[in-house]
C-alpha cells in the first residue's frame, strides 16, 4: 500500500527493509510534545492570517489535545509505516477530525517541522541538564563547606606536591561545572531562533507570519535564511560538545573517587548505596558507579563525533542523513543525566577518612616549598638558591627516613647554618595550608568563603 501521506505518485508501498531503514518513529516519538506544540503554534498562525478558518483551527486544536492525552495514556498506536512522529500525529489528526486535519500542513514541510521540534527538544533538555548540574554543584559545595579545613595531599603527576584541603579539591569541580553550565546557557541562546516557516527549503507563497509562530514557541525571532533553517544541526553539535566537556569533567571526578577509595589510599568511603560487592572476594567494595561515570564519557563524545561525521560534507538543504541526529542527542542526554545523578549521589553520601588524608598530606616532603619560601622570606635567599638548599635538606631527610618536620635543626644547619628553630613553624601540614591565603588558594578560610559563596548562589535553584 502506498504511503497515505505522500503516496499520490506511488503505485506500491516500500519494501520491509526500506521501512526499517527509513522509519524513525521508534526513537523520534520522544519529540511528541514538541511536535504538538509546533503544530498548535502553526495552526494558530494559519488561522490568524486567514489561511485556514477559525473553525478548522479549533478542531485542529481539539484534535491535538486529544492526541496528547492518547499519547500520555499510552493509547496512541505508533506506526512504522507512517515513518516518523510528524506523520504519525498528522495522520491520527486527520483520522480524528477529517478534512480540517488535512489542512494543518499548509505552508509547512517536515523539514522545518523537524528542525523546529528538535530545537525545542534540545532547549527543553538543556534546561533539565542545567538543573541537574546545579544539584551536583550544590552537593559538592555543601561537602566542601564541611571539609573546608581537612588537609589532603595535593598532587601533580599524581605525586605528592603540596597539601591542600579536601574542600578546596571538591570546589575545583564546582568551578568546572559552572563553566559547563555556562556553555549550555550559551548554546541555548544561540539555538533559540525559529526555523518554522522555512518550509521545505525555499520558504512559501502563503502569507505566513513567522514572527508570530516564533514568539508563540518562545523563540527570540525567526531564522533569517530558509535554507540555513532546515539544513543545519550546529545547535545539536554545540549541545553535544558542551555535554562532552562536562562528561570529561565528570570522568575525572569519577577517576579520583576510584583512586580515593582504593584501599592503599583509603581517603574516602563510598556508601553501600553506591558500591558493589564481589562474587568471590568477600572483602570487596567496588566503586562501580564511579567507574561507569568514568567510562560513559565515551558514549557522549562518541555522539558528538557521530553527528559531526553525519553532517560533514552534506550539501544544502535537507537530506535524510540528518534524521541520524536524534538518537545521538537523545542517548547523550540520557547518559549525562544518569552520570550527574550518580555523581550527586556518591558525593552526597561519601565519608572522608580525614585522619588518613591528614597523614598522607604530610608525606612525600609535601611542605618542601614552604621550607624554601621560609629561606627566601627569612634569610633573603634568592628562590633558586633556596630551592637547591631545600632539595639537599629533603635528600638528608630521605636518607634519615624522617619527614621534614621531624628532621633536627642541627641536621638542617649542616646544610644551611643560618636556619633557626623558627623554620618548624612552616613545616607542618596545617601551617602550610593556612599560609596559602592568596586569592583562590587553599587556606581553610578561603575555602570556607568560596563554599559559602557557591551555596548562597545555588541553594535557591
Ligand atoms: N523524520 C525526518 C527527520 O528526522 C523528518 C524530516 C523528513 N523530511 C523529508 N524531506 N524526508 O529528519
Amino acid at each position: 500500500l502506498a504511503n497515505q501521506q505522500w503516496g499520490g505518485r506511488f503505485a506500491e508501498g516500500p519494501s520491509a527493509i526500506m521501512e526499517q531503514i527509513n522509519a524513525s518513529i521508534d526513537f523520534d516519538k520522544r519529540m511528541w510534545q514538541q511536535d504538538i506544540r509546533g503544530s498548535l503554534a502553526h495552526s494558530e498562525m494559519l488561522a490568524n492570517v486567514g489561511i485556514i478558518s477559525e473553525q478548522d483551527k479549533n478542531s485542529i486544536h481539539q484534535g491535538l489535545e486529544q492526541i496528547k492525552k492518547e499519547i500520555q495514556n499510552n493509547e496512541f498506536e505508533f506506526s512504522r509505516a507512517l515513518e516518523d512522529i510528524h506523520m504519525n500525529i498528522e495522520a491520527r489528526l486527520a483520522e480524528r477530525i477529517g478534512e480540517a486535519g488535512k489542512r494543518l500542513h499548509t505552508g509547512r514541510s517536515r523539514n522545518d517541522q523537524v528542525a523546529t521540534d528538535f530545537r525545542l527538544w534540545v532547549r527543553d533538555n538543556i534546561d533539565e541538564v542545567i538543573h541537574s548540574v546545579e544539584q551536583l554543584m550544590l552537593t559538592l559545595a555543601l561537602r566542601a563547606q564541611e571539609y573546608a579545613d581537612v588537609p589532603m595531599p595535593g598532587f601533580t603527576h599524581l605525586q605528592s606536591a603540596q597539601p591542600v584541603t579536601f574542600g578546596h579539591h571538591l570546589l575545583a569541580y564546582v568551578e568546572m561545572l559552572s563553566r559547563d553550565k555556562g556553555r549550555l546557557i550559551d548554546t541555548r541562546k544561540r539555538l533559540n531562533e525559529s526555523p518554522l516557516g522555512a518550509a521545505a527549503l525555499a520558504g512559501t507563497s502563503f502569507p505566513i507570519d513567522r514572527q508570530m509562530t516564533a514568539k508563540n514557541l518562545g523563540f527570540d525571532h525567526p531564522m533569517r535564511n530558509s535554507l540555513d533553517a532546515v539544513s543545519d544541526r550546529d545547535f545539536a553539535l554545540e549541545y553535544l560538545s558542551a555535554l562532552s566537556i562536562m562528561a570529561m569533567h565528570l570522568s575525572r571526578m569519577a577517576e579520583e573517587i576510584v583512586i580515593w577509595c582504593s584501599s592503599p589510599f583509603s581517603f574516602i568511603k563510598l556508601s553501600d548505596a553506591y558500591t558493589t560487592g564481589s562474587s568471590i572476594m568477600p572483602q570487596k567494595r567496588n566503586p562501580d558507579a564511579a567507574e561507569l561515570v568514568r567510562a560513559k564519557v565515551g558514549r557522549i563524545s562518541g555522539a558528538l563525533i557521530g553527528l559531526l561525521t553525519v553532517m560533514k560534507g552534506l550539501p544544502l538543504a535537507y537530506a535524510k542523513d540528518m534524521q541520524e541526529d536524534k538518537e545521538q542527542v537523545f542517548a547523550a542526554t540520557d547518559t549525562i543525566g544518569l552520570c550527574l545523578a550518580a555523581c550527586s549521589g556518591m558525593i552526597a553520601d561519601l565519608k572522608a577518612n580525614t585522619d588518613n588524608m591528614r597523614r598522607w598530606a604530610g608525606s612525600g616532603f609535601s611542605t618542601a616549598t614552604d621550607l624554601a619560601d621560609w629561606l627566601v622570606q627569612k634569610l633573603q635567599m634568592p628562590f633558586r638558591t633556596a630551592h637547591h638548599v631545600t632539595g639537599r635538606i629533603v635528600g638528608l631527610a630521605e636518607q634519615k627516613n624522617v619527614t621534614l618536620d621531624q628532621i633536627s635543626l642541627a641536621d638542617m644547619q649542616t646544610i644551611e647554618p643560618k636556619i633557626t628553630q623558627d623554620i618548624f613553624s612552616v613545616l607542618s601540614v596545617e601551617a602550610s595550608i593556612a599560609s596559602r591565603t592568596s586569592e583562590g588558594g587553599t587556606a581553610p578560610k578561603n575555602v570556607l568563603q568560596a563554599a559559602q559563596y557557591w551555596i548562597s548562589i545555588l541553594k535557591d535553584h
